[in-house]
């Protein structure tokens, strides 16, 4: 575990205000954020309300007494707060990593403000060149997914969870693990070509969606970034 993702994670929860409704990601770097929020609200008395992207967010942030309420109370979140795989320049990603892909689109697309944290490691000039595109299947639709994106250039592999069982989603979907051996130069066109495919749930690419980067460094140092 990098100390920069602790860094990022801890630092971004100090943009919770008291009645703050709060999206909160998932993952590693997350992780710090939920540690350093719940140590808000025990020691300083800060209320606010978090919805999670992942089952697994709502384990660990109610085992913290973090409070949380669901999409059916809230129509909008003041604030998110979520991981990335990699993130570009223009602050567009790729997500899903921990499979929580979908829930976390849906909750970035409500938020006023969604702020990521990675470590340096995640910072990437074009993205896909090393990590492979999570997309999320209807295992129904399996191979008339996996033969489009084979006729987009990519290589794909189903995503297990053991060996000859796949990985199933909260979602009670599938993924796929996409390698795009250039990479993918443009991400935005790229996402709307995917999002065309009758089948695919949602895709890994979130483009346009990150207001702020918080970059953790092993240091100490957190690099803060605007989308422009
Ligand atoms: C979950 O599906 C992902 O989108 C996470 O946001 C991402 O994988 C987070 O990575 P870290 O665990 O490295 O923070």
């Amino acid at each position: 575990m990098s100390q920069g993702k602790r860094t990022a994670g801890r630092a971004a929860a100090d943009l919770v205000d008291t009645g703050m409704r709060v999206g909160l990601g998932t993952g590693s770097t997350v992780f710090f954020t939920l540690e350093r929020l719940a140590e808000r609200v025990q020691g300083e008395g800060l209320r606010m309300v978090g919805v999670p992207t992942s089952v697994d967010t709502e384990r660990k942030a109610t085992a913290m007494g973090i409070p949380l309420t669901t999409l059916d109370q809230v129509d909008s979140l003041d604030l998110t707060i979520d991981g990335a795989d990699e993130i570009d320049a223009r602050l567009d990603m790729v997500k899903g990593g921990g499979g929580a892909l979908l829930r976390e689109k849906v909750i970035a697309s409500i938020s006023r403000r969604e702020v990521i944290v990675v470590d340096a490691a995640k910072v990437v000039e074009r993205l896909c060149r090393k990590f492979l595109l999570p997309v999320e299947v209807v295992p129904f639709a399996r191979p008339v997914v996996r033969r489009a994106l084979e006729q987009l250039g990519g290589r794909v592999v189903l995503r297990l969870a053991e060996p000859g069982r796949a990985y199933v989603t909260d979602n009670g979907n599938e993924i796929f693990d996409v390698a795009f051996p250039d990479g993918i130069a443009d991400a935005a066109r790229m996402e709307a070509r995917l999002d065309a495919i009758p089948g695919i749930v949602e895709t890994g690419l979130f483009c346009g969606l990150a207001h702020e980067l918080f970059i953790g460094h092993d240091d100490g140092r957190v690099e803060r970034r605007r989308r422009a």
